[in-house]
């Protein structure tokens, strides 16, 4: 017990954090080295641990058939699924959204193409600069997180507080440049569907600059030779007001619902779309913001999936946000206070990627 008790102790953690983020090799790196075990530091506690497991039904998550969004006999049909979708689940999986299959396919050959480089020549894009320009690094918040998440990303801001394109990699920037534009026009597209399903404009989140801030994250899951002392990400929800996402055919993307968790069965040339905690907000908790994870990759082939977070930029003169005005009645009372970008700001980057806590501090107690 003594000596259990002296190696306990004597394990610094932050130092082995530290020397993995300066070797700047990321854990596609330490996959790629052939180890057999993980460093200590990404070993998650037993409740996550005990927890970890595909599941157990054959439920996926709603999928909505976009081809007919401009009919006006079935567009009301599409806003009813979107609607449903984003008040009961959260995610869904958007197909015939018009950009082609040739572009989601090199999109993900991109980031896989930068992931797979060698350590060297991704080492020159190595840092940590969050909210801004363009960021290689593995686990954003590998500095607040109590365990290591097993993947790196590439982070590029687009919009307002836009990254320089030339500060964006080669091997992809042609691709991340061009998914921004795709994507954009289907977050568009379900936005409008999202609105009118709450009685707005169409165009009501679009002036409410929806997507004026935008985040591109590239992720990378390599194999990982321990998933089940591990995981790909950490349960969280989307801080910002809407996600869309793509991924290659390796596994992982499991989302809450009710109390399971549901594996993401990704349908050939589908997007995925989730709704984060500003849309719960503004929606006054008409939509859900859901907790989503990713296993840690048993495949041999590293698992990619694409990212883009949309943000709002600014909404009313007086710097302050909350649930839509026109959506409240004495029927329908606000259930979030106001609240401040600032505020937003702080809460997100004073933890790590893992709980509602902005949201549950916002709740106005009855
Ligand atoms: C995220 C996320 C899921 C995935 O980056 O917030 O939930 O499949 N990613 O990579
Ligand atoms: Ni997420």
């Amino acid at each position: 017990m003594a000596t259990m008790a002296t190696a306990t102790s004597s394990y610094d953690r932050m130092k082995e954090v530290k020397e993995f983020d300066e070797s700047k090799i990321g854990v596609k790196g330490l996959s790629d080295s052939g180890i057999t075990s993980i460093p200590r530091f990404f070993i998650h506690p037993p409740e996550t641990l005990s927890d970890l497991k595909s599941s157990s039904t054959f439920t996926n998550i709603p999928i909505i058939d976009l081809a007919e969004v401009s009919s006006s006999a079935l567009r009301p049909k599409i806003i009813q699924q979107a609607k449903d979708a984003a008040r009961t689940w959260g995610f869904f999986q958007v197909i015939n959204h018009g950009v082609p299959l040739s572009v989601l396919d090199e999109t993900i050959n991109a980031i896989k193409a930068f992931h797979d480089q060698p350590h060297e020549v991704k080492a020159k894009f190595y840092k940590r600069e969050e909210g801004q320009g363009v960021m290689y690094a593995s686990n954003n918040d590998l500095y607040r997180a109590k365990a290591a998440a097993w993947h790196d990303s590439l982070q590029a801001w687009m919009g307002v507080r836009k990254a320089k394109v030339e500060d964006i990699p080669e091997i992809c920037r042609k691709e991340v440049v061009a998914w921004d534009k795709s994507a954009t026009e289907v977050a568009e597209t379900v936005m409008e569907l999202l609105s009118e399903g709450l009685g707005l404009e169409a165009g009501k989140f679009k002036e409410l600059t929806f997507s004026d801030q935008r985040a591109f994250v590239g992720h990378c899951y390599p194999y990982c030779p321990q998933p089940e002392l591990t995981v790909g990400i950490t349960p969280h929800s989307d801080p910002g007001v809407v996600t869309v996402l793509l991924r290659n055919h390796v596994p992982g993307l499991q989302v809450k619902h009710g109390e399971e968790w549901v594996d993401v069965k990704p349908v050939p040339g589908g997007l995925i779309v989730n709704v984060g905690d500003f849309l719960q907000i503004i929606s006054n908790g008409e939509y859900q913001s859901v907790q989503h994870r990713v296993l840690a990759n048993s495949c041999k082939e590293a698992r990619i999936s694409i990212v883009i977070f949309y943000n709002l930029n600014k909404w009313k003169g007086d710097g302050y946000y909350g649930p839509l005005p026109e959506l409240l009645s004495p029927e329908k009372p606000a259930i979030y206070r106001n609240f401040t970008m600032q505020e937003f700001h702080d809460n997100f980057y004073s933890k790590a990627i893992d709980n509602k806590s902005l949201i549950q501090k916002l709740e106005i107690q009855n």
